[in-house]
Order: structure tokens, then C-alpha cells, then sequence
């Protein structure tokens, strides 16, 4: 191991008063060991536990303690850690001692070997979980984990237990530290190319309680569909833009049912129907396809996105009517060239309501 490189270790703490004594000695043994150039940066939430008076207490210069007032949240006071960090290297863990201190060198020395970004993995061979987790925790730690699947190849990217470089946090895209999920955050938007996962053994939290509450689970939906939208920008705004016109169908034909029900003539009902459709159709692409649209006045947008449906309407019926005239077969099943028909219709709306409709404001 090249002695020479620096290494910033930031733990984020909210009440984790009575796990520090064992975390800082056990850490203070690898870095005794190993003759480390380590720093020790501890990231509180003004617990008011004793954490502020310990740490200071010890009057170890390696160690210290950073007290966030006002402010909340695991991956914001990482951030905070990472931004006064003096070494080379950076290592995240908990304070609860889930996270075994022991590996340290390992991460340090598959960093020095080349990995953009090691992560403390339960999910490779070798590594496992410990905590004795319920079905509950163990469903929704798969399915988070699956969620995750089309931003990472990483077998565990909810882990809170990794190392990168701190240039490469510094070529990062801008961060959006919403919630638990920091290292899934910083695997997306820093330019990390390799990375080595090494099994760990996640054991029992020490003492205290965990503070992963079910607002933090809403918040790594929110954090998902963000990160979503980072790497696959046009894809994730045409799902949005399918799932809201497949909603448009179903508005339609319940509002045609209601209507005929309510006695109101055929034609009449079949034309409002595709109003309200449409309507609803432009205020849910509005609000969640193009969130960035609700800035700017909507009664422009509104008559650009009719104009847009009524173009990719006849654009539609043109391609069933071509389809129809070139292969005469499909005479007897018109159902195939109306989904091609539909499909182009719904190609056509997305990208005039992608770059026209509802286009981001170049400044
Ligand atoms: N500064 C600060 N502010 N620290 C916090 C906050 C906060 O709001 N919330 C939690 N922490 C600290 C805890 O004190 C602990 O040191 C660490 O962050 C992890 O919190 P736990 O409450 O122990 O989380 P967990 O055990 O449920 O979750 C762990 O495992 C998950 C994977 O199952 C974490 O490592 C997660 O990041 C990881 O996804
Ligand atoms: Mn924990």
C-alpha cells in the first residue's frame, strides 16, 4: 500500500453517542496497524447525546467532529464530511458498527489498484447480512435494490459502506442529496467507469436504533425517478408520456360511458370524451412528464398540445389509410396497422410536446 496517500474517513452520526468509543478505537487500531495517513470526520446532526462533548474529550487530533445545526439527513451531512475532508481518498461508513472498520485497507488498496469506487457489498459472494431483518426489511431492501438495477450493474448500491477518490467526487454532476441513498447517488453522477465490490459482513446495528423511517423510503422513490431522469432523459420523459396517454384512454372511454349512460347523443359524448382526455392528458404531462413546464403560462402550452394531439391524429389516420392502400391484407385485420398508426400518433405528440410544447428554456 503507498503510504503517502491521505484518507478521509466520514461517518454521518445522529444519536450514535455510545457506538463512538468502540468505532473510534476500532478504526484507530487499523490505523495504527497499517501506519495510515487518516483522518477521522464525524458529521452530526446536533444530536445533543454527549457525541459533541466525547469527541472533544478525546483531544485526538486525527478525529474530529463537525455539528450540523438546522439541518438534517444522511447524505447532505456526508456531503458536508466531503467537503472538509483533506485526503486523497474517501471512505463513508455508519457509526453503528454494522459497517466493520477492519475492511478499511481493503478499500484503500483496491483504490490504489484502480477502482474508481469500491463498495462494501452484501450481495457478493462473501459477503452477508447479519441483522436479524424481518420480512418487511428484506422485501424492501430487494425490491429498492431492484429498482436501482437499470442505473447500476452494482450488486449492492444501497450500501453506505464505500470508498472513491476525492477527484473524482470533484467531477461529479451536480448532486441532489435526497435521503439515505448517497453512494447509489455518487455511482450515477461521478464519472466512474470501474468498480470493485468486496463482500462484507453487515452485522447487527451495536446499540441504538436504526433511523431508515418509511419517509425515507418515499424519498428514495423520489430520489429514483430523479436519478432516472439523469441518465436516461428522453426515455424516462417518453414512459412518463406512454403512461399518461394510456391513462387518456382509459379517462376517454370511462367519460364516453358516463356521458351515454347520461343520455347525451353519441356524437356528441365521443367528441367531449376526447376533450376531457386531452385535458387530463395535458395537465398530468404538465406536472410530471415536463415538471419544469408548470413555470411557464399554460394557456399557450394548452393550444400547442391540441395542436400537437390533432396533428399526430391525422398523422395517425394517414399511416392506418397508407398501410391499408400498400397491404390490402390488412383489410381483414385493421387492428395491426391502427397500433402502428397509434404508436407513430404517440411518437409524433412526444417529440413535438418534448421540443416545442413543453421545451426547456435555454438561457
Ligand atoms: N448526520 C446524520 N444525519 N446522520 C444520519 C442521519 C441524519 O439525518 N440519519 C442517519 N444517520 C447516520 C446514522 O447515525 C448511522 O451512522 C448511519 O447514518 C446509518 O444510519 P442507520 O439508521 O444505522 O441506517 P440503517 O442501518 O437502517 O441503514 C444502513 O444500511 C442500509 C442498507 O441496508 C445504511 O448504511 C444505509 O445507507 C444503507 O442503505
Ligand atoms: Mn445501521
Amino acid at each position: 500500500m503507498h503510504k503517502e496517500e491521505s484518507i478521509s474517513v466520514i461517518v454521518p452520526t445522529y444519536n450514535e453517542c455510545e457506538n463512538l468509543p468502540e468505532l473510534i478505537q476500532r478504526i484507530q487500531k487499523v490505523k495504527d496497524e497499517q501506519n495510515l495517513n487518516l483522518e477521522l470526520i464525524i458529521v452530526d446532526d446536533d444530536s445533543k447525546d454527549g457525541s459533541e462533548e466525547y469527541i472533544e474529550s478525546l483531544g485526538t487530533p486525527w478525529c474530529r467532529i463537525i455539528v450540523r445545526r438546522g439541518e438534517r439527513g444522511l447524505s447532505s451531512a456526508v456531503l458536508k464530511g466531503f467537503s472538509d475532508a483533506k485526503g486523497d481518498i474517501l471512505i463513508v461508513m455508519d457509526a453503528d458498527l454494522s459497517h466493520p472498520p477492519e475492511k478499511i485497507p481493503e478499500f484503500i488498496e483496491q483504490i490504489q489498484a484502480g477502482a474508481d469506487m469500491v463498495i462494501g457489498s452484501r450481495y457478493v459472494a462473501g459477503g452477508k447480512t447479519d441483522e436479524e431483518w424481518g420480512v418487511f426489511r428484506w422485501l424492501n431492501s430487494q425490491i429498492a435494490t431492484l429498482l436501482a438495477r437499470p442505473l447500476t450493474s452494482v450488486k449492492d448500491p444501497m450500501s453506505g459502506f464505500f470508498a472513491l477518490r476525492k477527484e473524482v467526487f470533484e467531477k461529479s454532476a451536480p448532486l441532489n442529496p435526497t435521503g439515505y441513498k448517497i453512494g447509489l447517488e455518487l455511482l450515477v453522477k461521478c464519472p466512474v467507469k470501474k468498480v470493485v465490490e468486496i463482500p462484507i459482513y453487515f452485522s447487527q446495528r451495536a446499540k441504538g436504533k436504526s433511523k431508515l423511517s418509511l419517509k425515507e423510503q418515499v424519498k428514495y422513490l423520489v430520489h429514483l425517478r430523479r436519478l432516472y431522469f439523469f441518465k436516461y432523459e428522453n426515455l424516462t420523459y417518453l414512459f412518463h408520456f406512454s403512461i399518461i396517454g394510456f391513462s387518456g384512454t382509459l379517462v376517454n372511454l370511462v367519460v364516453l360511458t358516463i356521458f351515454v349512460f347520461l343520455g347525451i347523443p353519441v356524437r356528441l359524448s365521443v367528441a367531449m370524451a376526447i376533450i376531457i382526455a386531452m385535458i387530463s392528458n395535458f395537465i398530468l404531462n404538465r406536472r410530471f412528464t415536463f415538471p419544469h413546464a408548470v413555470a411557464t403560462p399554460w394557456f399557450p402550452q394548452l393550444v400547442g398540445f391540441v395542436s400537437a394531439c390533432s396533428l399526430g391524429a391525422v398523422i395517425n389516420y394517414i399511416i392506418v389509410i397508407l398501410l391499408l392502400y400498400v397491404f390490402p391484407i390488412f383489410e381483414k385485420i385493421p387492428q395491426i396497422p391502427a397500433l402502428v398508426g397509434i404508436l407513430a400518433g404517440l411518437m409524433f405528440n412526444f417529440i413535438l410536446s418534448k421540443n416545442f410544447v413543453f421545451r426547456k428554456k435555454q438561457y
